[in-house]
């Protein structure tokens, strides 16, 4: 598995979301960030609509759960077509559980972490996890400042990934661009979320190559 580049549709049209789709053709995913107004400060859109979305296109979706009790509905998310899942670990009271029934339910299972959240402790989780998401702003808004002082944190993360000698993908998610991109690759992230940077360009496809160039440079 090389690097993945995997377009937030967050800044798209929303009212265009299938056409807003079928503009970043060469995605490795469609990140879609389900927000439920209580984990974060913002609402966007819960499983009907993801489904609707999941029979628009052939890319897989990565669904990112910024909701409260994930234990409860993450399931859903895997039922509306998403090929993976994530959950953020500050809002699952079973983690473990919850990753092994997002796999058993047919889904890739994946674990966030916001900025102030320690990698330290859910270390022996990691082979629980087909993706671990390091977030790299304050969940809840696009276009915000990619912050620094997390790339300590996608270190250690990779680290611990090798250690273990698994195929773990280590995600970012959070003002990812041209700009910083090289940064998260050297820290040893593969998997790279960026929303603004994309559907900000005036060509979002050609910027999801670009983005991919330069991660790999
Ligand atoms: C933020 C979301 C991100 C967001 C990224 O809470 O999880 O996926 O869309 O947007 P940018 O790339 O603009 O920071
Ligand atoms: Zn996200």
């Amino acid at each position: 598995m090389g690097i993945q580049i995997t377009p937030s549709i967050l800044n798209a049209d929303f009212a265009r979301l299938g056409e807003e789709v079928a503009r970043i053709g060469s995605a490795d995913w469609v990140h879609v960030d389900v927000m439920d107004n209580h984990f974060v400060p913002n609402l966007t859109f819960g499983p009907t609509m993801v489904e609707a979305l999941a029979r628009s296109t052939d890319i897989p979706l990565d669904a990112h759960l910024m909701i409260e009790d994930a234990d409860r509905n993450a399931l859903e998310y895997v039922d509306a077509g998403c090929g993976s899942v994530t959950f953020h670990v500050e809002a699952a009271k079973a983690p473990v559980r919850l990753a092994r029934e997002i796999r058993a339910a047919g889904a890739r299972a994946s674990m966030a972490l916001r900025p102030a959240t320690p990698i330290e402790p859910y270390e022996d989780l990691l082979p629980e996890l087909d993706m671990l998401l390091i977030m790299t702003v304050e969940p809840g808004f696009g276009g915000q400042k990619f912050l620094d002082l997390c790339l300590p944190k996608i270190r250690a993360a990779r680290a611990m990934l090798d250690k273990h000698g698994i195929e773990t993908w280590l995600q970012v998610d959070g003002g990812v661009s041209l700009e910083t991109i090289e940064r998260c690759a050297e820290a040893g992230a593969d998997t790279f979320v960026a929303g603004s940077a994309v559907y900000s360009a005036d060509d979002p496809d050609r910027m999801v190559a670009e983005l991919r160039a330069a991660a790999e440079a």
